[in-house]
């Protein structure tokens, strides 16, 4: 092979390693949002009495089903690559962004989910755009990120359909910082 085809090679796994590794440590983040929210609903219900039927605890356990099969096809399905280091941070901020809003109320949880899954749908739609313009495509990671960038958009839309109320100034300053954060968590995760 010659030496120029061996170095574009080279820094195209480079590239789809690095895509794998931020959309991965999302992946791992979004599992935990939920696991924040479980933990949010038990918190609450210590303090309910009696049992309000809720529309935000088939929401998190819906979800969290699904994100944990995004997880999988990360884990199983897709061609080897580099974890995060900084995986137990991912983690944390995942379990803080479902836990606080949740405690916050429904609203506040389902605005989060909503500017969480818009980032991530913008995410995945750059991610394709960039792997189709390298030299050797790589089919299989790109159709198993469309396939969950479908699942995300839905996700992004139930969320919205779920709000009683507009966001609050406070809650899109949050939707910002929210936003900011996932951009910064990306880099951050491409790199470490
Ligand atoms: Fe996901
Ligand atoms: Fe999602």
């Amino acid at each position: 092979m010659p030496f120029y085809s061996k170095v574009l090679e080279t820094s195209c796994a480079k590239h789809v390693d690095k895509e794998l590794r931020a959309s991965h440590a999302g992946e791992t983040g979004a599992v935990w949002i939920y696991r924040g929210a479980l933990c949010a609903e038990f918190l609450l219900s210590l303090f309910i009495i009696g049992n309000r039927p809720s529309k935000t605890k088939p929401f998190i356990h819906e979800h969290l089903r699904t994100e944990k099969s995004h997880l999988a096809i990360f884990e199983h399905e897709m061609p080897l690559f580099r974890g995060s280091f900084l995986l137990p941070a991912w983690i944390a901020a995942g379990f803080v962004t479902g836990l606080l809003p949740r405690l916050l109320g429904h609203n506040w949880f389902f605005y989060t989910i909503y500017c969480v899954e818009q980032f991530v749908d913008k995410h995945y739609e750059k991610q394709c755009s960039s792997m189709i313009m390298l030299s050797e495509p790589p089919s299989n990671v790109i159709n198993r990120f469309k396939e969950c960038q479908i699942d995300e958009r839905h996700h992004r839309d139930e969320a919205l359909s779920l709000m009683t109320e507009q966001p609050t100034l406070l809650m899109t300053l949050w939707g910002k910082l929210v936003g900011s954060g996932s951009s910064l968590a990306v880099a951050m995760a491409k790199l470490i």
